[in-house]
This record gives structure tokens, C-alpha cells and sequence, in this order.
């Protein structure tokens, strides 16, 4: 088994990851954000990117280049995929604090290189997307969660929207009405863009906040950092199990 990791806020570092070594991979599609690490973290081999950068300037969600990320995990040959998100709550219960693991997505973005597909293959690709979370790899992480004893709630749908500025109380409403639970901004086209290489992959959302419009206090950054802090720890802990467990 060989599996990457894709942090996002909250999750630019991986504590307790001996790194062992460090690759800049070229792609045809550019950098990666950053070189990725390879380490071992709970006596397993992991590949850990993240996807706002390794240092420096951090990119902004809907500058991150997706297919550059997925095409050099590939090229390291992982198997599996896992990546934090955080995220705003739309549904009540999914209070700040909790880690969440969603089943479905609806992709808001727009203007973001989504797919490897550029024409030139000589046939049209449609890959299913129906289930977009890899439902064994899913598992897993539920089975994890549960024997880390980590809070989660085992099902959402995701709401990827564009950012990077948050939304208004009435888009807010109407991802409700969509039946969205929990809004992010990494979550697509990266899904997409694994299932277009094959790879299982599956999200681990941290919620950091209502969102707009949900709360009677603003959406601030100070909150979140502190909630971020408190879930990077239960993420680290959920993450140790998944990799004690898998073989
Ligand atoms: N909306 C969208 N993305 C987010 C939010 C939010 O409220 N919080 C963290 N990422």
C-alpha cells in the first residue's frame, strides 16, 4: 500500500511524518504545489502534499493546480488517495469541531483545468462519477474513525464552491435547498481528476465554521484557526489508526 495524503488549511504539515525524502516532480500539466514528502508516519510508507504550497505564498483554492498534484501522485506511485478538506456547515448538526466524512459531492467551481482529457486520445472519455468517494477506502477511514474513537459524522454531501471569498446568506440557502450539508473550496476538480487516473479516493472534512448567514456572529478567521488546531489533532489520531489497520 501506498498512500498520499492531500492536506489542505489546517493541515500544511503532518506531525509525527519521518520524511524521508522529497520529490519535484515535472508533470505536462506544470508544478505541483509543493515537492511532495515521502515519510513514514504509524510504521507505513505515505506521500503527503499540500495542495496550498509548502511554504511561501500560500495558492488559493482556485489557483491550485489539481491536475499537476494528481498526475505527480500518480507518477509515485500511490493507491489510494485521502485529503482533508475544511469546510462550512450548512447542516446544523455538523457543528465546528467535528470531522466529517462525505458520500456525495456537488461541484459549484468553475474556470478550473478539471479533467486530463484534452481530445487528443482519438475517443471521448466519460468516467463514472456516480459515486464519487471510493466506497472501500471509504470504509476504511469509517472503520478507522470509529476505533480511534474520533467524533465524525459518517455521511454528507459537499458543496465545492469557487471562492476564494465565502458566500452569502442567500447562495448559503440556496446549497441547502441543493441539499448540500457542508461547503468547501478544494474538493473539485481533485475527486474527478483521481477517478480519471483510477486512483480511490476519498475526503475527510474538518468543519471550521457555520456557514454565512448561520450563525449570529461573523465567519472569523481567529474561531477557525483554533477549531483547525483542535481537529488537525483528531485527524492526526483518525490518520494513525487507518494506517495501523491497512496492510
Ligand atoms: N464556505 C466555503 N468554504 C469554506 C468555508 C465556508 O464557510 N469554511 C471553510 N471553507
Amino acid at each position: 500500500m501506498s498512500l498520499g495524503l492531500i492536506g489542505g488549511t489546517g493541515l500544511s504539515s503532518l506531525s509525527g511524518l519521518q520524511v524521508m525524502a522529497s520529490h519535484a516532480i515535472a508533470t505536462p500539466y506544470g508544478a505541483p504545489s509543493m515537492a511532495i514528502e515521502e515519510g513514514v508516519l504509524a510504521g507505513k510508507k505515505i506521500f503527503f502534499l499540500h495542495r496550498h504550497g509548502g511554504g511561501g505564498q500560500p495558492v488559493p483554492p482556485h489557483r491550485v493546480n489539481y491536475r499537476a498534484n494528481l498526475w505527480a501522485l500518480n507518477e509515485l506511485g500511490v493507491d489510494r488517495i485521502l485529503a482533508a478538506n475544511a469546510v462550512g456547515a450548512v447542516t446544523p448538526s455538523m457543528t465546528a469541531g467535528k470531522l466529517v466524512i462525505p458520500h456525495q459531492l456537488i461541484d459549484y467551481t468553475w474556470g478550473r483545468e478539471h479533467s486530463f482529457d484534452d481530445g487528443s486520445s482519438g475517443s471521448l472519455q466519460h468516467v463514472d462519477f456516480t459515486h464519487p468517494y471510493d466506497s472501500a477506502l471509504r470504509d476504511e477511514v469509517l472503520r478507522a474513525a470509529g476505533a480511534a474513537k474520533v467524533p465524525h459524522v459518517d455521511a454528507a454531501v459537499l458543496g465545492v464552491v469557487q471562492g476564494p471569498r465565502l458566500e452569502t446568506a442567500a447562495e448559503v440557502t440556496r446549497f441547502a435547498r441543493d441539499g448540500c450539508d457542508l461547503l468547501g473550496m478544494t474538493g473539485m476538480p481533485e475527486a474527478s481528476l483521481a477517478r480519471e487516473l483510477g486512483i480511490p479516493y476519498a475526503a475527510i472534512c474538518m468543519v471550521v465554521n457555520a456557514a454565512a448567514g448561520l450563525s449570529d456572529t461573523p465567519i472569523a478567521m481567529d474561531a477557525i484557526r483554533e477549531t483547525l488546531l483542535k481537529e488537525t489533532a483528531l485527524f492526526t489520531a483518525l490518520l494513525t489508526v487507518f494506517l495501523e489497520q491497512s496492510s
